[in-house]
């Protein structure tokens, strides 16, 4: 495994509040609770350096990651979170939309779904919304630890066909074995030089 220096800049309420950066973003969105932290925290192979929750809507703002001094990786809070009050939901739609229709620099999208589970109406939305902007698109399967091995490629066609995704842009994960983590870093890596513009 290749060794990446991770540091920790930021977290931002606002996209006024967002580090002033013109390295590549990426960021990670999915469900509340589907394991985006986790993932992070995986990725960098450190147990706290992302925020996990055992009940959905840990990560409440805007946390930005400086990987190598090359890029960051932004891990945002889930949606389809039912217990936010309205005004807690407004403010998290205007930060998501801040974010997302004025990050110039903003790369890619790495959207992770549950292996276990149908992506929803709201994983559609997301990934559609990248599609629009032209964004790099990564899906990432994760909590794979959970399913029955004579399941996996039957969860995997279904993600695959409710995200109109090829099967092989999807990287199988798991923040507790740790599969998947060099795949996603590749897969970063290569985005990056644009060896591979994933454009799905
Ligand atoms: P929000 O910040 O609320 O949007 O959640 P999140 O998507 O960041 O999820 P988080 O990483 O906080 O994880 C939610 C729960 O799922 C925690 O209890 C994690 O321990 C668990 N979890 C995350 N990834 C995995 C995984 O790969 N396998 C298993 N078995 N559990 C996982
Ligand atoms: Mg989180």
């Amino acid at each position: 495994m290749k060794y990446h220096e991770v540091e920790f800049l930021t977290s931002s309420p606002k996209i006024e509040d967002c580090p002033i950066s013109d390295l590549p973003e990426f960021v990670l969105a999915g469900r509340s609770n589907v394991g985006k932290s986790s993932l992070i925290n995986a990725l960098v192979n450190r147990k706290n350096a992302a925020y996990v929750g055992n009940t959905p809507g840990k990560t409440r703002f805007l946390n930005f990651f400086k990987v190598d001094n090359k890029y960051m990786l932004v891990d945002v809070p889930g949606y389809g979170f039912a217990h936010r009050s309205q005004k807690e939901l407004v403010q998290f739609g205007e930060m998501m939309d801040g974010y997302f229709s004025n990050r110039k620099n903003l790369k890619a999208l790495i959207l992770i779904v549950d292996y276990r589970h149908k992506p929803t109406n709201d994983d559609v939305t997301m990934i559609d919304y990248a599609r629009e902007l032209h964004m790099n698109i990564l899906v990432c399967a994760t909590k794979k630890d959970k399913c029955k091995r004579s399941e996996l490629a039957k969860l995997k066609k279904c993600i695959s066909e409710t995200l109109n995704v090829p099967l092989s842009n999807i990287i199988d994960f798991s923040s507790i074995t740790k599969e998947g983590v060099d795949s996603l870093w590749d897969s970063i890596d290569n985005m990056l030089n644009n060896e591979s513009n994933i454009d799905i």
